[in-house]
């Protein structure tokens, strides 16, 4: 009998539903680097509003591609929320004007028009209806696209492999506001529909990804076989900016680093044995005068038949970050010099 363990894995299919955003354009990196290693293929990304506007989110998830040469893979762009935003909602202030650490003019410009692009839902129905059960959805924005999607063709995100979701705070402090998160905090009705949509949703909240303090050695180890290439000087360029803004706003007790919050999806789907998970129904918070946006689970001791999802609890930071650093590592020696 040949050993089955032996067999070529396919690629995982990927959507990356995501709005750039500096903790995003390094989940963005390690995924380009699992496609160039044959692990993962990135099928679709769809930009989300979120950190900056939709608009932005789309041209910075372009720039990405074209700076690592993944410029034919389609990104869809951002379904605006409908009620009018404050600029404050955003995350302007922790990310930069730009979402990325205003280095967005250091990067190839971005060479497609955004009005004339599919729109974000649109993509994902597309790719969902015409590769059922196969495709993988990493969400690590607010949840917009996703829910604007159900919404339009009700049942569709069933037809997902699997939703991995970045987001939610459960019996810890939220980061927006005292009880949440902010990509469940931006559109707490969205995030609804999701939690709503299937009973297997993947959850990886503040209470793992606060462990995550990426810092500037660990940027320059991942650079140091190539640091002269565009990428490498990005790279060490946005980990310089978003520890700046990190220290700023107090995110990591004063540690010197920046919070990888959108890679621990990656760690779940690729490193699984990073990280323990406990089953749970996530409910959301969409009235509250002061707990908008949180996430909760029930811990009494009581029967809960209704779970809707797998939440990270813990993770191994540092099992987590040597995976990290040696997959941005590969794709940087492989970047053009
Ligand atoms: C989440 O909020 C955003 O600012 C980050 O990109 C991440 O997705 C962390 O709460
Ligand atoms: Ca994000």
């Amino acid at each position: 009998m040949p050993d089955s363990s032996l067999a070529v894995a396919q690629p995982v299919k990927i959507i990356l539903d995501t709005d750039p955003g500096g903790d995003d354009i390094f989940a963005f990196l390690w995924v380009l680097s699992l496609v160039k290693q044959q692990h993962a293929s990135l099928v679709a990304v769809t930009a989300a509003e979120g950190n900056v506007t939709a608009r932005q989110t789309f041209t910075n998830s372009k720039q990405i591609l074209e700076l690592t040469g993944f410029a034919d893979i389609p990104v869809g762009r951002g379904v605006s929320l409908q009620q009018d935003l404050k600029g404050d909602s955003r995350a302007e202030h922790i990310h930069g004007a730009d979402g990325m650490g205003n280095l967005s003019q250091t990067l190839p410009p971005a060479t497609c028009d955004y009005s004339s692009a599919i729109q974000a839902d649109e993509l994902l129905i597309e790719q969902l209806n015409s590769n059922p059960g196969t495709i993988t959805i990493v969400a690590i924005g607010p949840l917009t696209n996703l829910a604007a999607a159900e919404i339009k063709q009700p049942g569709i995100l069933q037809k997902a492999k699997e939703i991995i979701v970045m987001g939610g705070a459960f019996y810890s402090a939220g980061n927006v506001t005292p009880t949440a998160e902010f990509n469940i905090w931006f559109n707490p009705e969205a995030a609804n529909v999701v939690f709503d949509s299937r009973d297997d949703i993947v959850v990886l909240p503040l209470n793992v990804t606060r462990k995550l303090v990426f810092t500037q050695d660990m940027a320059e180890t991942v650079i140091q076989s190539n640091p002269h290439s565009p990428l490498a000087q990005f790279v060490v360029q946005l980990c310089q900016f978003m520890i700046g803004t990190t220290l700023e706003y107090r995110e990591t007790s004063g540690e010197p680093g920046f919070l990888v919050h959108d890679a621990a999806t990656l760690g779940y789907l690729f490193y699984p044995d990073t990280l323990m998970m406990q089953r749970a129904r996530v409910q959301i918070e969409t009235q509250g005068e002061w707990t908008k946006g949180q996430t909760l689970i029930d811990a009494r001791q009581c029967a809960k038949p209704q779970s809707n999802a797998w939440v990270a609890l813990q993770v191994n930071a540092p099992s987590f970050f040597t995976n990290f650093i040696e997959d941005l590592k590969y794709l940087i020696a492989e970047s053009d010099s």
